[in-house]
Order: structure tokens, then C-alpha cells, then sequence
């Protein structure tokens, strides 16, 4: 059976260019062949997983992070791109122990079933917030339109939103 080389004996990658991400404000140096999307280089050579690998392709927005306070979809960007940028991930959104209101609120207006969409979901609704575009309800919606969520929790998923942005309780 042919053993795998140790990580010194491996050739150098030519291919590979060196970048430093500044994850969850925490400084990292990767080495990284230049097709890595930001979302491999987060969940596979970083090990943050929180963000999810929906389509792959742009259309679900389950790899949604914050780069430099903007929203984006990790899977459609390569990370070569971002370096010397500032990611947030879901891991990253959280003060320590206590969860962030927005995280509060999709908890108490039940705005997600299985989950696999939340991530995204939060960190889209953040760079939401931040772009102060949303003065109602439907402007939420519309705007969160690129985050799918297949257990169609989007009225609580609103419902949270709108809490966290201190919109009135009701619909409208
Ligand atoms: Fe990136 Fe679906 S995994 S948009
Ligand atoms: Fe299941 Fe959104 S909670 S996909």
C-alpha cells in the first residue's frame, strides 16, 4: 500500500499564492491555489464549517459571510481575491458565550427547522441591517430573496428580522 508523503516531504505547489485573511478577527496565512473559493478556504483549510455548502453555484446563499462588512457568497468568490480581507463567519457573529440579538430572535421566532440555511440566513440579515436599505417588511423580503430556505421558514425568518430591526410587530 503506498503511504502519502509527510507534509515536509511534498513538493512546494507553484501554483499556490500566499494570502493573509483576517477570519472572525482572528490573522490567518494561507497558501492556496488561486481557483479556491473563499468557501473551501473557510470550511476546508480553516475548519469553519458553520457556512454551508448549498448549490455551489450562487443560487441558495447558505455560504453567505461578511467581507469587510459586506455580504457576499463565499462560493462565487475566490479567495485570492479577498486577501488582506476581514471575514466575519457565523462562528464569528456571537460575543463570546452570548448569543448576538439577531441570533436571539431567529431562537425565539423559531426561524429555521433543520437549519442548514441559518448561517446564511444571519449573516445575510447582518449585511442587511448594515445596509439600511429595509424600512419594511417587504423591502426584508425583497432583499433577502437570495437566501433560500427549503423548510420555507421565511414568515419567522422576517418575524426575526424585523424584531432585530425594531420594526412594529405586526405584518405589514
Ligand atoms: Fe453559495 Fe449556494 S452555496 S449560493
Ligand atoms: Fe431548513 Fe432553512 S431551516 S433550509
Amino acid at each position: 500500500m503506498r503511504s502519502h508523503p509527510s507534509p515536509e516531504l511534498r513538493m512546494p505547489d507553484p501554483d499556490a499564492i500566499e494570502i493573509r485573511l483576517t477570519v472572525n478577527g482572528s490573522e490567518h496565512r494561507l497558501r492556496l491555489q488561486p481557483w479556491v473559493t473563499l468557501l473551501d478556504a473557510l470550511r476546508e483549510r480553516l475548519g469553519l464549517c458553520g457556512t454551508k455548502k448549498g448549490c455551489d453555484h450562487g443560487q441558495c446563499g447558505a455560504c453567505t459571510v461578511l467581507v469587510d462588512g459586506q455580504r457576499i457568497n463565499a462560493c462565487l468568490t475566490l479567495a485570492v481575491m479577498k486577501d488582506g480581507a476581514s471575514i466575519t463567519t457565523i462562528e464569528g457573529v456571537s460575543g463570546g458565550d452570548a448569543l448576538h440579538p439577531l441570533q436571539q430572535a431567529f431562537h425565539r421566532h423559531d426561524a429555521f427547522q433543520c437549519g442548514y440555511c441559518t448561517p446564511g440566513q444571519i449573516c445575510s440579515a447582518l449585511g442587511l441591517i448594515a445596509e439600511g436599505r429595509a424600512a419594511t417588511r417587504d423591502d426584508i423580503r425583497e432583499l433577502m430573496s437570495g437566501n433560500i430556505c427549503r423548510c420555507c421558514a421565511y414568515p419567522n425568518i422576517v418575524d426575526a428580522i424585523a424584531e432585530t430591526m425594531g420594526m412594529d410587530a405586526k405584518p405589514q
